[in-house]
């Protein structure tokens, strides 16, 4: 994939304030007065961007008419709903699972970088109980959400599906690998745990150095440390179910920053994490693993089930975020 600087995510995150200031250089050369209606101020609540479910803007089309398909054909499910929370569940899997959940009757909370993101998402799932709110490049921001979460109480699913490419090293380790772990340290455990990696994982390394010291890593590294993660959670908390998957390489946005070449199924790449937080199917009760499509993936980088390895890394995390895992 394309390594640029210059992500959708930061210009989603500049959108608003370029747009202000357009507004501003547009309308000659005084600044418009600070009342003005015409200019949205910093206390407006963000308006969704684009049409439903934010076709080219934060989705591609694959994944919108995939978000039609589950609106129109799923049935809710003659079972007790389950509370689940899902990071990074305004766009691509992550937002796919989320709506899939909600139509299936479950309690589902969704996770968004900013307030923009989120009044997206509260258009796009008009039927989720909340949205908690922290951009995890910033890991300030990632313990404030683990506030938010808490005061929602205990949740019977967490998918730690949230994702990023395009970043630079620092913001990648801080994003892909040291939230996810504060987020698990901080929150309180719920009965299941779902971690998305992805097959690049297989390329990755432990980067104990990189993680102390809070220097770069690469996307690799982090998807290898998100499956290291959580097959030591796992070890550490039987009592819960713990897992890791890849969802195959599918049309999402971030797909496209490698151009249009993904070629796995789309829907088998978030049923994984539907079928386990339902967990009605058989095997579905699976734990400690690390799967590809409801498969145990036999494509796994040895690291991963190193258990010496899993307890230098949580080390490494505790030294650079100052919480300890258990
Ligand atoms: N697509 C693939 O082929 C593929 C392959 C292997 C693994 N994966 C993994 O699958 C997961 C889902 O990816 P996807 O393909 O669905 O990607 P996506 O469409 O780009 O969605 C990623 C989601 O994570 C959120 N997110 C990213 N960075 C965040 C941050 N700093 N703070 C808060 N939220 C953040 C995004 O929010 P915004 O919408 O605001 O950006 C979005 O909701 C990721 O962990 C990814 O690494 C994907």
């Amino acid at each position: 994939m394309r390594t640029t600087e210059i992500t959708r995510r930061s210009l989603l995150l500049s959108g608003v304030m370029v747009g202000v200031g357009v507004l501003a250089a547009c309308s000659g050369t005084e600044p418009l007065p600070q009342n003005s209606p015409s200019v949205p101020m910093p206390s407006d609540p963000p308006q969704p961007q684009g049409d439903r479910y934010g076709v080219d803007v934060y989705n591609t089309q694959a994944v919108a008419d995939e978000l039609v398909y589950i609106d129109e054909n799923v049935r809710p499910l003659d079972r007790e709903p389950k509370r689940v929370l899902i990071t990074g569940s305004t766009a691509g899997a992550g937002q796919l699972a989320a709506a899939y959940l909600l139509k299936r009757g479950h309690t589902v909370v969704a996770h968004a970088r900013n307030a923009q993101r989120a009044a997206d998402v509260r258009r796009d799932l008009p039927g989720l109980q909340d949205v908690v709110i922290g951009d995890l490049r910033h890991l300030d921001e990632t313990r404030t959400l683990a506030e938010q979460i808490n005061a929602l109480g205990e949740f019977d699913v967490i998918i730690h599906n949230a994702g990023e490419y395009g970043l630079s090293g620092p913001e990648l380790l801080r994003a892909n690998s040291l939230s996810p772990y504060l987020l698990t340290a901080l929150v309180t455990p719920p009965q299941q745990l779902s971690y998305l990696s992805s097959n690049q994982h297989l390329g990755g390394g432990l980067r104990l150095d990189q993680v102390r010291s809070g220097g770069g890593i690469s996307y690799s590294d982090s998807k290898l440390h998100m499956a290291m993660i959580a097959i030591a959670v796992a070890r550490l908390r039987p009592e819960s179910q713990v897992n890791v998957l890849h969802p195959g390489w599918i049309p999402t946005w971030m797909a496209l920053q490698d151009g249009p070449y993904s070629r796995d199924d789309l829907r088998a790449g978030y049923m994984t994490q539907v079928w386990l937080a339902e967990g009605v199917e058989a095997g579905s009760d699976i734990t400690g693993k690390y799967l590809f499509h409801q498969q145990i993936e036999t494509r796994v980088n040895d690291l991963v089930h190193d258990e010496d390895a899993q307890d230098q890394l949580l080390a490494a995390h505790a030294e650079q975020t100052g919480v300890r895992l258990s």
